[in-house]
């Protein structure tokens, strides 16, 4: 029998904007262009933001959340590549800054340290984004190498709101 070579792993965060109800558009792009993928999403987010079962169905592995306890084995290998989609204000800002107070931004800021790329799609409201903090993070972010999609509010333009460019952080990564 043929022994195929491991995909290489995908780190997908997920935070709590709006637009994760969408997340399984990225899962399917990212398996789709030969990525095996594991979710890690924050608290928040995993209150109501999207479809946890679907998402599980869907990388047949667990989303996570919570801290292992000490015994247990890390669940996903190391990542290859790692995206954040979509990043909130809060978890850039908190990245940035090294409070790795969550899962999900405790990984993110271990990966300065992994020599992967890392891509960010951020989903922050025009009024946030001018907040000096925020500013700061993305200077910030941007000189440990992190990728960033161009700004997107969520907010309608003539009456439209904008499509998520959920792909466009996979061709970050190339
Ligand atoms: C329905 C809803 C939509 C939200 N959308 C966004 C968003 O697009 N961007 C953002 O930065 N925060 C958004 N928020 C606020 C975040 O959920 C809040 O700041 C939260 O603390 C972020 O937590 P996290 O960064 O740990 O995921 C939204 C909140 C709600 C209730």
């Amino acid at each position: 029998m043929t022994q195929h070579p491991p995909k290489p792993f995908l780190y997908v965060v997920v935070c709590a904007a709006g637009v994760a109800a969408d997340v399984g558009r990225l899962i399917t792009a990212a398996q789709e262009r030969g990525w095996d993928v594991g979710v890690f999403a924050t608290p928040v987010a995993m209150n109501g933001f999207f479809d946890t079962a679907a998402v599980e169905a869907q990388t047949g592995r667990p989303i996570r959340s919570a801290w292992r306890t000490p015994g247990e084995p890390r669940p996903f290998p190391p990542p290859d590549a790692v995206v954040v989609a979509p990043a909130t204000f809060n978890t850039i800002n908190k990245w940035a800054a090294g409070l790795a107070d969550t899962l999900a931004v405790a990984t993110l800021c271990e990966t300065c340290g992994m020599g992967v790329p890392v891509a960010v799609l951020p989903c922050v409201a025009d009024t946030l984004a001018t907040h000096p903090a925020y500013q700061d993070s993305l200077v910030r972010l941007r000189g440990m190498g992190v990728r960033f999609g161009e700004p997107y509010s969520g907010e309608e333009q003539g009456g439209v709101r904008p499509e998520f460019p959920w792909e466009r952080a996979l061709d970050l990564l190339d």
